[in-house]
């Protein structure tokens, strides 16, 4: 076993978690309304911006509880933010208001970029 916190503090500031849960249930979920779609515009904004990985994480991951026929959920950690209902033209708004246009905030907290907002 390796401990690797170190490398991935250094690498990582914020990692956005991607719910793709596919199941075969009368009940939505994120798999029939779009996740592949939001996660690959996810990935294509912070590639573009040259943030993808480093210093923002992407993977996906099963339900996160806010399963809508709206669209996908999403998460964005350490920030402990929460989105449902994202369908893939609703990212780049989305990861600009986090983020920045330029994805120049990613080490700022949500209170720092508010002030930075008035
Ligand atoms: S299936 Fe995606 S949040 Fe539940």
């Amino acid at each position: 076993m390796k401990r690797r916190t170190d490398e991935q503090r250094e690498r990582l500031e914020q990692f956005v978690f991607v719910c793709t849960n596919d199941r075969d249930s009368e009940h939505a979920c994120c798999g029939d309304v779009g996740a592949t779609e939001t996660l690959e515009a996810i990935k294509s904004w912070l590639r573009e911006r040259n943030a993808f990985w480093s210093p923002i994480g992407v993977t996906t991951t099963g339900c996160l509880g806010l399963c809508s026929e709206g669209g996908t959920a999403i998460t964005i950690q350490p920030r402990n933010e929460w989105y449902s209902d994202i369908q893939p033209e609703d990212v780049p708004a989305l990861l600009e208001d986090e983020f920045g246009p330029d994805a120049e905030w990613v080490g700022e907290s949500p209170a720092d970029k508010s002030r930075n907002e008035s």
